[in-house]
């Protein structure tokens, strides 16, 4: 009786904090919702069976939706709405408590994600020429910011616990809070698009992919055991970081925003999976993404695509003394295995590869290289490509089409022309003393580059005495220095990514 009693007053309870109107916490003045042909969804709380009207108002247009309020939300999608603005977004409340609530300046255009870990958390106040960037702010109030709260949660959230920075038209104060890569891309692909873009900042540095990633996708690579194995400390930290437990960022950061209908979504992390499940990462990555739009897809009622455009960037490099392999098998693994994007397993993905853009004295760490001017522009290539089916955009270094031995020579052909400089080589043989596939313990021996054509490369075998078993290409933590690997796209924009190949697998 008396337990009866407690639960029927904590109801109430419940139902008269949701007895506020309002919308969820990621819709407000100054947004950009996803215009046509996709229809934006809008959501937020209200009184247990009131019906609401939204109203949507701008200089064209005139559209009302309605719902009930159920279970203490109400929800709404709109027509399609063709890039533009500003509107004002009105929901009424009607029945027992009326009320009403006015978002202003509301844009339609693009709105994309970005998430990952610190190297899309550092902030443009950190990078290269950050004071230029920061007064450019005025030049594009149409690409609007927006940044979730560093939180996470045992449990799948419907909304954001807390909002860093609400919508906002960009200033430059704010912008020095805000993700350099996340704003460098989305002022890049103004400049194309034209119409407005929402950016949507949902990261945190120091975390591995599991904790972005719900158990189901956890589940489809063998990660979902809470083993405790996300207590690793990475060297200067004073304790573990509750973090890196599974799912606890998918929970907090990503899942309540699933009912928003968005672009698509940008992506920089793997440092910390370089020590934590490495060789996992081909299977736990696809499977995020693939989680990921299909939860999307289903939160927005089928607006946001099922495959929605992904970009990525592929790690870039810190500073270590020797060479080890760690960053060079995550690059590999970011792309399933693949070495370029989009692939079979990572379709509608791009990536930009960053291993040519170090940046030894970084104020930050070496692993946080300052440039990341360089970095969006190349991920706006891809989205322009990929996202956007621009069809004479280049956007993927050179990768080898066709790989030929003859005597004491490889020729590596690539599927598009190049631009070569005799650097120092990265392109190595793989040297055994029988035919068998070749490991990163196998003995690995450097290949000079001979000579090159239009769209190839000859590299000599000379150094490898016996059976040459593998070719790979810039396998090393730190490969190049800045912008100097030896093959580029003829441009000499994109370097080539890095690759590893068996003669015999
Ligand atoms: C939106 O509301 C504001 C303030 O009420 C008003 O000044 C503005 O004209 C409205 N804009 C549109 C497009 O209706
Ligand atoms: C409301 O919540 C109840 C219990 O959690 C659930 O069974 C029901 O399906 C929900 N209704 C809607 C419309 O979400
Ligand atoms: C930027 O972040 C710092 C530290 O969190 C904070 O003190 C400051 O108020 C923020 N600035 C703006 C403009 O939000
Ligand atoms: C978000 O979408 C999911 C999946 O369609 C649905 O179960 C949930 O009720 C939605 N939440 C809100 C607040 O609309
Ligand atoms: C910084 O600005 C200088 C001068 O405009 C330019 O040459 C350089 O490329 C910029 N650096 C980056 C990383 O964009
Ligand atoms: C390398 O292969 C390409 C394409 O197959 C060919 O055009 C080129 O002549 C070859 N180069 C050498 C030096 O064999």
């Amino acid at each position: 009786m008396c337990e009866l009693l407690v639960l029927l007053l904590c109801a109430a309870a419940v139902n008269f904090a949701r007895a506020d109107f309002s919308f969820a916490s990621y819709y407000g003045n100054h947004m950009v919702l996803q215009k046509a042909p996709e229809r934006a969804v809008l959501w937020g709380y209200g009184l247990e069976g009131s019906k609401v009207m939204v109203v949507l108002q701008g200089e064209q247009e005139n559209k009302v939706r309605s719902a009930h309020v159920q279970n203490g939300t109400w929800r709404v999608t709109l027509d399609p709405v063709e890039a533009g603005g500003p509107y004002n977004v009105t929901a009424f409340q009607l029945g027992p408590a009326e009320a009403k609530i006015t978002l202003t300046d509301v844009l339609f255009g693009d709105v994309w994600l970005c998430g990952g870990q610190s190297n899309m958390y550092l902030q443009l106040s950190k990078v290269f020429n950050a004071s230029e960037e920061q007064a450019m702010a005025p030049k594009f109030p149409n690409v609007r910011i927006f940044m979730a709260s560093l939180e996470l949660s045992k449990r799948e959230l419907i909304d954001l616990p807390k909002v860093e920075i609400p919508w906002s038209v960009p200033s430059s104060e704010l912008l020095g809070n805000f993700s350099a890569v996340c704003w460098l891309f989305g002022r890049y692909l103004y400049k194309t698009l034209r119409y407005p873009v929402g950016l949507v900042e949902s990261c945190w540095g120091g975390t591995p992919v599991e904790a972005w990633s719900s158990s189901w996708a956890l589940q489809k690579c063998g990660l979902e055991a809470d083993d405790g194995s996300y207590l690793y400390i990475i060297p200067g930290e004073t304790g573990p970081e509750p973090k890196r437990e599974n799912s606890v960022l998918w929970n907090a950061m990503i899942h309540p925003l699933v009912n928003m209908t968005i672009k698509g979504a940008i992506w920089y992390q793997g440092e910390d999976n370089t020590i934590y499940h490495l060789d996992k990462y081909a299977c736990s990555f696809p499977a995020m993404i693939d989680d990921w739009r299909a939860t999307f897809h289903e939160g927005s009622g089928g607006q946001t695509a099922a495959d929605f455009p992904f970009g990525f960037v592929q790690l870039c490099t810190p500073n270590q003394g020797h060479i080890i392999d760690k960053f060079a098998r995550l690059r590999w693994h970011q792309t399933a295995d693949y070495g370029f994007t989009p692939n079979p397993r990572m379709k509608n993905t791009f990536m930009a590869v960053s291993l040519d853009l170090p940046d030894k004295d970084s104020p930050w760490g070496s692993i946080h290289p300052r440039d990341k001017q360089d970095v969006a522009y190349r991920l706006m290539l891809g989205a322009r490509a990929v996202a956007y089916g621009e069809k004479d955009v280049s956007f993927q270094g050179p990768f080898p089409a066709k790989i030929m031995l003859s005597g004491d020579i490889i020729n590596i052909t690539y599927t598009q022309t190049i631009s070569v400089t005799k650097s120092k080589t990265i392109f190595e043989v793989c040297c055994t003393e029988v035919k068998q596939t070749c490991s990163i313990d196998s003995k690995w021996v450097s290949a000079p580059i001979m000579q090159w054509g239009p769209s190839s490369v000859q590299v000599s075998t000379e150094l490898c005495e016996d059976i040459v078993s593998g070719l790979r290409h810039a396998w090393s933590d730190w490969p190049c220095e800045f912008k100097a690997c030896p093959v580029y796209s003829a441009d000499g924009e994109l370097p080539a990514p890095p690759f590893t190949l068996n003669r015999w697998p």
